[in-house]
């Protein structure tokens, strides 16, 4: 049978938009990141299925359906896998090449060959170039990198010269191969011009040290081309393709995970060379922007990572720019248990130079004593203020008011508030007021995660953080229409997220996690250790199988949509709610979650040790302590190092 190229089936999910075939058949409305609507899937009266345009995927809350376009159209219109591929391709305008086993002409198995497989291939050819050209190794060499280091961030070599990759791909006159190389930024076209009707194609990438840049996922997606010599520009860049987007990529995040989780920091900077010279003089938790400002979802994923992040610019003004859209980017998506640093180097450093100047002792020294994410707020807010006058002081107000505006309802957004009302002569009420953050006309910010959408009517103001403090606090919060506090912050409601929406996940805790998990929710409310018991049991009847597209589905689901709805009914449904909604307007996938959890469980363990060993010292001091305590006190005392 002919089969269909998998390099087919990713570029036709690049092309289409999931919201387009979804939205043919289900009426979608955009709620935060995503767009929700009623699911197709099972009967329900208010919209519990997800479809994330990031992700390209959708996912039902209610009976956890989910899958990309392709398994939409399966199990929508009952369509058998090829079908369903037919069916969007027509869509798309494209027709689906047929890949015969035995005979296959060059030319066409290349057109074939998808986005990442080129840039694969392109990176295999320049990391082997590397190899002959002893000016590109010098050069390495002379910035203090061994072949390690080089090997490690897969650097390679772009030859000078014009057709390089015809080596790998075939003539560029093949329209085919050109297509893709086109697609993939690889290559450059001249236009046609007037007297000359021939194009011509030629290598982007020419007499350049080539730094592969890679996904998550570790495929690479594109290419950073610094020059040898002096030069402009010093370093090219692909441009944006279907794969690559600089404002959703951090280079050497791929590279860094291990050390990341090892340092349990991660150190942001602007380049490649940064990144790979850190990595050499052992920071090798260090990953870059690539010389763009700091975005939302840079945040996102550093903060799905660690909970610490250290962000590095250069001494100059251009420095102190980026400094300041890097905290923009991460007020909203703060809170109270992430810590997020500014380190401003001198002047003419950067973190590369400034180690090879200082040392790598000089070098860690700064960044513990890095500026707090509160110190630099201060400084930009003031900056250029006199708070020695009315007028400054007033200026600081408007300066610091959509900053605060831009924070969740989280405990540190109050010592803000309150060190600045402070340090600019008012008084709390009077600066929260200012802002618009006073009970009267509580709207803390359009893209606080907690801010109550009563326009939709689905979420009444009484769900929201109420359902955890089920106390006098609460009752006398929903009564003057005081946001909550911020409860992604807890390890309890994280697990109870993640597993609402992968149930599968819960299903692989083994009982020591479950019992972290349920005490941890006990913390919280006797509502939350319910939830969290249930929910726990609930999982099991869940099954994981592989599925026809190569994901995988869920057997089981509908039993699962049962208990939701069972919940949705019960004295748990407030805290049901909240859970539920905040788990439609996340963009989170799998591995996201599966990192959440595994975060949250490593934080529980962390607390648990620390809990034991502090009951320890007590016994210590109180000489009540037996031999084997003593022994326990080491063991804990080696296990917290490591954790
Ligand atoms: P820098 O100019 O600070 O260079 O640009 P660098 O990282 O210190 O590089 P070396 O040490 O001279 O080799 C910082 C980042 O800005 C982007 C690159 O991502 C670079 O790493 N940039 C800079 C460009 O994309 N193009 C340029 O021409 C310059
Ligand atoms: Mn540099």
């Amino acid at each position: 049978m002919a089969l269909i190229p998998q390099s087919f089936i990713a570029d036709l999910l690049n092309r289409v938009d999931i919201i387009d075939v979804v939205g043919q058949h289900v009426k979608l409305k955009k709620a935060g990141a995503n767009y929700q609507g009623l699911c197709p899937f099972h009967q329900e009266k208010s919209p519990s299925f997800s479809v994330s345009p990031n992700k390209q995927f959708y996912h039902c809350f209610g009976c956890g359906a989910h899958g990309s376009a392709i398994s939409f159209l399966m199990e929508y219109s009952g369509l058998g896998y090829v079908d369903a591929i037919e069916d969007l391709a027509r869509s798309a305008g494209l027709t689906v090449p047929r890949e015969e086993r035995t005979v296959q002409d060059v030319a066409r198995q290349q057109q074939a060959m998808a986005l990442s497989e080129v840039m694969s291939s392109a990176a295999d050819w320049y990391r082997a170039q590397l190899k002959n050209a002893p000016r590109a190794i010098d050069y390495l060499k002379g910035r203090g990198l061994t072949g390690e280091i080089a090997k490690r961030y897969s650097l390679g070599y772009a030859p000078d010269g014009w057709q390089g990759l015809e080596a790998v791909f075939g003539p560029y006159s093949n329209d085919e191969v050109a297509k893709t190389l086109l697609e993939g930024g690889l290559l450059i076209q001249s236009e046609a011009s007037e007297g000359n009707q021939t194009v011509r194609r030629y290598d982007r990438f020419r007499d350049r040290i080539m730094f592969p840049i890679r996904n998550p996922k570790g495929q690479v997606i594109g290419f950073g081309g610094r020059i040898l010599d002096q030069g402009e520009p010093k370093y090219l860049n692909s441009p944006e393709t279907p794969l690559f987007s600089k404002g959703n990529t951090l280079y050497g995040l791929f590279e860094a995970r291990q050390a990341i989780r090892a340092q349990e920091y991660v150190l942001v900077c602007e380049g490649y060379m940064d990144v790979v010279a850190l990595a050499q003089l052992g920071f090798p938790n260090a990953v870059a922007t690539l010389g763009t400002a700091c975005t939302a979802n840079h945040v996102r994923m550093l903060l799905r990572q660690t909970d610490r992040v250290v962000f590095s610019f250069d001494g100059d003004s251009a420095g102190q720019r980026a400094a300041q859209r890097a905290l923009e980017a991460c007020l909203p998506l703060m809170s109270d248990d992430k810590e997020i640093r500014f380190l401003f180097l001198p002047t003419e450093h950067d973190p590369d130079s400034y180690v090879r100047a200082y040392g790598a002792p000089a070098f860690e020294k700064v960044i513990k004593e890095a500026a707090s994410l509160s110190t630099f707020f201060f400084r930009v807010v003031s900056e250029d203020h006199d708070l020695t006058t009315p007028e400054g002081r007033a200026q600081t107000h408007h300066a610091a008011k959509p900053l605060l505006l831009s924070m969740p309802p989280i405990a540190l957004r109050t010592q803000i508030l309150r060190e600045l009302a402070i340090r600019t002569n008012t008084s709390p009420a009077e600066l929260e007021a200012f802002c618009g953050l006073t009970a009267i006309s509580a709207a803390p910010s359009s893209q606080s995660r907690v801010q109550p959408r009563t326009e939709q009517g689905n979420f009444p103001n009484r769900m929201q953080g109420a359902p955890w403090q089920a106390g006098k606090g609460a009752s006398k919060r929903v009564a003057q229409n005081i946001p909550p506090p911020q409860a992604p912050t807890d390890l309890a409601e994280q697990i109870l997220r993640v597993v609402l929406q992968f149930p599968h996940l819960g299903k692989a805790l083994d009982s020591s996690q479950r019992t972290l998990a349920i005490e941890a929710a006990e913390q919280r409310s006797s509502n939350a250790m319910s939830m969290m018991r249930d929910l726990l049991t609930q999982c099991d009847s869940v099954e994981l199988i592989p599925s026809e597209s190569g994901g995988t589905g869920e057997v089981g689901a509908g039993a699962f949509a049962m208990f939701q709805e069972q919940l949705a009914q019960s004295e748990l449904a407030p805290l049901y709610e909240v859970l539920r909604k905040r788990v439609m307007e996340s963009d989170l996938d799998l591995a996201g979650a599966s990192a959440d959890l595994e975060g949250a469980f490593k934080k529980l363990q962390t607390n648990q040790l620390k809990k034991e060993m502090t009951e320890i010292t007590k016994k210590l001091s109180d000489s009540s302590a037996t031999e084997q305590d003593r022994a326990r006190y080491r063991e804990l005392g080696e296990k917290l190092k490591f954790s």
